[in-house]
């Protein structure tokens, strides 16, 4: 008869305490380390809930003691004993750590290779090793904590927005391309040669005919697939929390989400949110921390000084004051780089296409700057009034551009140095709404309007007529949830009117006959009865991630992508037969 027939597990590793003391159970787990103490062999056995120490003593149980010296690391094993008290060898890193299992009775269920690196919580090896063998990397306790909270996120989402009235519905997966920005993924039609389903890049068109049908209140826990390049908080396939509602306001998305938030992090974190979350409008945004995605747990903010510099003898600031750009200046209170440190700030704004980075110390007869002598000390003084006053040994540092890249430099830069001198406190959680975008956007290089959120994104309603006269002044009813710095999510209300769709879809460069063929199926349904409408979708492995303290939200998903978009356990993407090809009508361009 098997083990496993004969005993039931009783507990799981991480369980025991010295209450449970005197009885008998039944670990099953995976052989973490294995102490051969001349005689008594020691065995730390791990599962999901932890690590259990448990021991074999050749004077109390032969048989099992004859099994643990065939035992090594990660060998799969069962084991019924008795739980003792450790005494005076406790071990207060482990919750277990005050007991261990005195075995009666044991079995090795699997034998395992030496796994190519340590199964412990720090180790040193390459992601894509760990990515390779994700399976062993997924038995070390810092992912197992992560999957783990991850679940329990998804259970605390199902439930709050169950009790608050919302039906969990599901859309399809093969279907027709959603524009969210980036490239689709295309899946070829057997039955209908050269024909291709696009993977959702999101829910958004069904969620919508959701509420054309009167489904109001949706939530669906999705995966969504963009083609688009990758970066820490960016994976081809992510999941989000998909949320649509009727006859709403904003108001009512942000109550929605500001709940769901608090409840997960009083329940995960045992952390009380401040409700509501304050608010800024894009432009304030921009304007003071170069970034609609404003990490507000430290200050650095941005100035504009081109009103004070548009006559000063440094060429840099006057020209670029008289052609239209702007000077935008940081101030860093302390001064705590060193020359070396500030002559290496350069390289974080050229990235964003500064042309370069002015600086000041403020000394106690001025400013010490390879500028100030082309600034004079009246100037000099009202841009320190202008920064928050710049007391002895602040620096301030200048970008001077266009608008566009004054922002995204001094928004790098900003975080850059809050990182440099340490500015970013740890366990804060600063949640913010971003408000009142522009609607559209224009390329230059493709001489074109794009939607800043997505074509179904509502105008403002007083400026619907706009569209067709003074598209950049539309703003959109759109709304972006912002943690620590990341965008967590966005939404919009919508156009529930299929006239004001024809006109987006117009100014966005599609003709009648295009909008029709890429949404028609839209454009007729908003014609049949749609109730005003809106939502919002948080990015779920982003939400784990910021939770967890990740770095990257690789860490919080089981199996994920690297950054070149492959999988390296499975090798995918890969070739695949002939025949395969044949069948979906393909032939393959010669490489
Ligand atoms: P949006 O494109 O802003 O909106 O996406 C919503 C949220 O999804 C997350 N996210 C991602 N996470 C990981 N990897 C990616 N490649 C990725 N792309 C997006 C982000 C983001 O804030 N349909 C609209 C929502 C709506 O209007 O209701 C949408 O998808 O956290
Ligand atoms: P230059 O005259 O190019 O040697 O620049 C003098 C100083 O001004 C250097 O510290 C440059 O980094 C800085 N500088 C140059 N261009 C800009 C710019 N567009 N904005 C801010 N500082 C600049």
């Amino acid at each position: 008869m098997s083990f496993l027939t004969e005993l039931k597990r009783t507990h799981r590793c991480g369980d025991l305490r010295t209450a449970d003391v005197g009885q008998e159970v039944v670990l099953f787990g995976w052989v973490a380390s294995r102490r051969d103490h001349g005689g008594v062999i020691f065995v730390d056995l791990r599962d999901r809930g932890g690590l259990t120490q448990v021991f074999f003593d050749p004077s109390i149980a032969k048989d099992a003691h004859g099994l643990a010296e065939q035992m090594r690391s990660e060998y799969v094993i069962g084991v019924r004993g008795v739980v003792v008290s450790r005494g005076s060898n406790i071990n207060p890193k482990l919750p277990t750590g005050d007991i261990e299992i005195e075995v009666r009775t044991a079995t090795i269920f699997n034998a395992a290779k030496p796994p190519p690196f340590p199964i412990k919580d720090h180790i040193d090896c390459s992601e894509d090793l760990r990515l390779k063998f994700r399976y062993l990397d997924l038995r070390r306790r810092p992912l197992q904590e992560c999957l783990m909270t991850r679940s329990r996120i998804n259970g605390i989402t199902r439930n709050f927005l169950t009790d608050n009235g919302f039906l969990e519905l599901e859309t399809p997966i093969l279907t027709k391309a959603t524009p969210e920005g980036a490239r689709d993924y295309l899946v070829p039609s057997r039955v209908h040669p050269g024909e291709f389903y696009a993977l959702p890049q999101s829910p958004q068109l069904f969620k919508q005919l959701f509420m054309v049908a009167g489904y109001d209140r949706y939530f669906q826990i999705c995966r969504c697939f963009r083609d688009e390049d990758l970066r820490a908080d960016r994976q081809p396939e992510f999941t989000q929390i998909d949320i649509e509602m009727s006859f709403i306001e904003p108001e009512d998305v942000f109550a929605v989400i500001e709940g769901l938030l608090s409840r997960i992090w009083k329940e995960v974190k045992g952390l009380d949110l401040v409700l509501p979350f304050p608010r800024m409008s894009y432009a304030t945004a921009m304007a003071k921390y170069g970034s609609d995605k404003p990490d507000l747990r430290f200050g650095l903010e941005l100035h504009d000084v081109s009103d004070l510099v548009g006559g000063v003898e440094f060429g840099v600031f006057r020209e670029t004051v008289a052609a239209g750009g702007k000077v935008g200046a940081i101030r860093l209170p302390g001064g705590k780089l060193s020359r070396a440190q500030i002559d290496a700030l350069p390289e974080v704004v050229k990235i964003h296409h500064a042309k370069g980075l002015a600086w000041a110390r403020q000394r106690a007869e001025g400013w010490q700057s390879p500028i100030a002598k082309f600034v004079p000390a009246e100037v000099q003084a009202q841009i320190n009034d202008r920064v928050g006053g710049l007391e002895t040994e602040d620096l301030v540092f200048f970008v001077a551009d266009r608008q566009k890249v004054v922002y995204d430099a001094l928004g790098a830069l900003r975080l850059h140095l809050a990182k440099l001198c340490g500015l970013i406190p740890a366990d804060v959680y600063n949640f913010l709404w971003v408000t009142e975008f522009p609607a559209f956007e224009y390329d230059e290089k493709d001489k074109r309007w794009f939607a800043m959120h997505h074509p179904f994104t509502s105008p403002r309603l007083d400026q619907v007529h706009l569209l067709e006269t003074d598209p950049g002044q539309v703003m959109a009813r759109a709304y972006d949830v912002v943690l620590n710095g990341m965008e967590l999510g966005g939404g919009s209300i919508r156009i529930h009117d299929s006239h004001v769709q024809q006109a987006v879809f117009a100014l966005l460069g599609l003709t009648p006959e295009e909008s029709q063929k890429k949404f028609g199926f839209l454009l007729e349904a908003l014609a049949y009865g749609t109730p005003p409408h809106g939502g919002i979708a948080l990015g779920m492995d982003r939400l784990v991630m910021l939770l967890t303290g990740g770095e990257s939200i690789r860490d919080v998903i089981a199996f994920p992508k690297t950054q070149k978009a492959s999988c390296s356990m499975t090798a995918a993407p890969s070739t695949v037969d002939q025949a395969q090809l044949d069948e979906v009508h393909i032939r393959l361009k010669p490489t």
